[in-house]
């Protein structure tokens, strides 16, 4: 057994960035490191990255000027503790990190972090950083040991990366590089590892998820449609959900699932950044609004309970008052009950970032607010309508309250209820009594009013 080492992670960005974390931990956990909850006297931090927004880019470099001293007091003590840089940032800003944070020990893009062993016997020998941004051959899933930690009653397992889309204003297509699904046999297997952890819900993840093309058992090729009905035959197995998907990659066979998996849940996060045919076509997204409304049609002719989530992009280069009012109205007729909504950030290296007619900030701003409002509001209706409801909760831990768990409602609503902690996993009937902006609160109900 290696000497027990701190492992600090902090991870920014969407949720492949927290699988990889937990994957990152994985493949450090048989060289001794252990996670623990604070950066303070850790042996080696990672800052796992965002590249996807200004904002979120210009936070790691605030923050590694935070580690100086930490570092350097370790160091005192006759430690050391290893500065590791993963993600998108270091992927698309490697070089820069190292000659902007000589404190950095190492740097490592999101494709290659089953090397981090390699890498940390690099750091540890030789001064200077390590850096390692490839997009390898072989994919690094073919590498990663099994899941050490629990991850939980609800699991994500990352199904696809990268993306090959170019939407005109995303790096993401540069820092995770193209498209790679995962054979369905190992997605398989990583699911039932993680049923066996504890895990009754799987979340599929992929930065285009249902561009999912995996190598299948049978010689062929599934799509994410055929996946998800494998992986309803998995017992244990209560609740399927995934994410990001792209309008242009649902096909029939995912509809299908929808109306025939009772697990898959009736939610989904389906972005379509604006409700403006000019603006779509400028960004590249490859369908029209109306393209839009029809997919949703035929998801909810074969789900009518589905509810729909989605991103939105304020202030494109180029969208005038009416493409937004485009959009405010796409907002109303899908009724979309939750979303995420963002200026637009120009990034370095994308077209966008160079076209001529930029909206002025002021504009972003006060379209944003208008959105949000509208989005809230229609967030809040969606929770209120819920109230009087017995809705099928799957708790999933202990709440802030003594005596109180917290689970999620199918369409991903956090629902707080007294109940017992042996609970926690199990998926109850829980009338609900409140409904507040973010979550909805409620009591056990008895089992016979389960579906209710
Ligand atoms: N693969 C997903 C999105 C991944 S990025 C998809 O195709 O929808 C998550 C969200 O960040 C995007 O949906 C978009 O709304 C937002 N985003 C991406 N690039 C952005 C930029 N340059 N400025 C503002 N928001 C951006
Ligand atoms: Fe980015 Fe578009 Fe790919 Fe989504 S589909 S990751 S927005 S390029
Ligand atoms: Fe950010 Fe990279 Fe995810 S840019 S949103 S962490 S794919």
């Amino acid at each position: 057994m290696a000497a027990q080492k701190k492992l600090y992670i902090k991870t920014y960005g969407c949720q492949m960035n927290v699988y990889d974390s937990a994957r990152m931990a994985d493949v450090l956990a048989p060289l001794g490191y252990e996670a623990a909850a604070a950066p303070d006297d850790a042996d080696m931090v990672i800052l796992n990255t965002c590249h996807i927004r200004e904002k979120a880019a210009e936070k790691v470099f605030s923050e590694l000027g935070r580690f100086r001293p930490l570092k350097a007091r370790k160091e005192k003590a006759g430690g050391r503790m290893i500065l590791a840089v993963a993600g998108c940032v270091a992927q698309a800003e490697g070089a820069e990190i190292v000659a902007r944070a000589p404190h950095v020990d190492i740097v490592l893009g999101p494709q290659t972090y089953h090397r981090l062993p390699e890498m940390v016997a690099r750091a540890t020998r030789a001064g200077g950083a390590v850096l390692d941004t490839d997009f390898p051959a072989e994919p690094k899933f073919d590498f990663l040991p099994r899941q050490h930690a629990s991850s939980g009653v609800s699991a994500f397992l990352s199904v696809q990366e990268g993306c090959d889309k170019f939407c005109t204003f995303c790096v993401v297509p540069y820092t995770r590089g193209a498209e790679y699904s995962r054979p369905v046999r190992e997605v398989l297997a990583e699911a039932t590892h993680l049923i066996a952890r504890g895990a009754r819900e799987i979340t599929l993840l992929g930065q285009n998820v249902n561009a999912y093309h995996g190598a299948a058992p049978d010689g062929g090729t599934w799509g994410l449609g055929r996946l998800v009905r494998a992986l309803a035959e998995c017992a244990g197995l209560a609740r399927i959900r995934y994410t990001t998907s792209h309008p242009l990659d649902v096909d029939d066979a995912l509809i299908a699932a929808h109306r025939d998996v009772p697990q898959l849940m009736p939610f989904l996060h389906l972005p379509v950044q604006s409700g403006s045919d000019r603006v779509l076509a400028a960004m590249n997204r490859k369908h029209r609004a109306d393209d839009y409304r029809r997919i949703v049609d035929r998801l909810r002719a074969a789900r009518p309970d589905l509810a729909l989530s989605s991103d939105f992009i304020v202030g494109f280069p180029g969208e005038s008052a009416a493409d937004f009012a485009a959009t405010l109205s796409l907002v109303r007729e899908i009724g979309f009950v939750q979303a995420y909504s963002f200026k637009y950030s120009p990034r370095p290296g994308t077209p966008a970032a160079a076209l001529p007619q930029q909206v002025p900030e002021e504009a972003k701003a006060e379209r944003l607010a208008r959105l949000q409002e509208l989005l809230t509001e229609q967030q809040r209706r969606f929770n209120a309508a819920a109230v009087g409801r017995v809705l099928p909760v799957l708790f999933e831990r202990a709440g802030r309250h003594p005596g109180q768990l917290v689970g999620r409602s199918p369409w991903l609503q956090p629902v707080h209820a007294a109940a017992p902690d042996a609970l926690i996993g199990a998926v109850m009937p829980v009338r609900i009594l409140r409904a507040e902006p973010n979550s909805l609160g409620g009591s056990l109900a008895a089992e016979a009013e389960a579906l209710a």
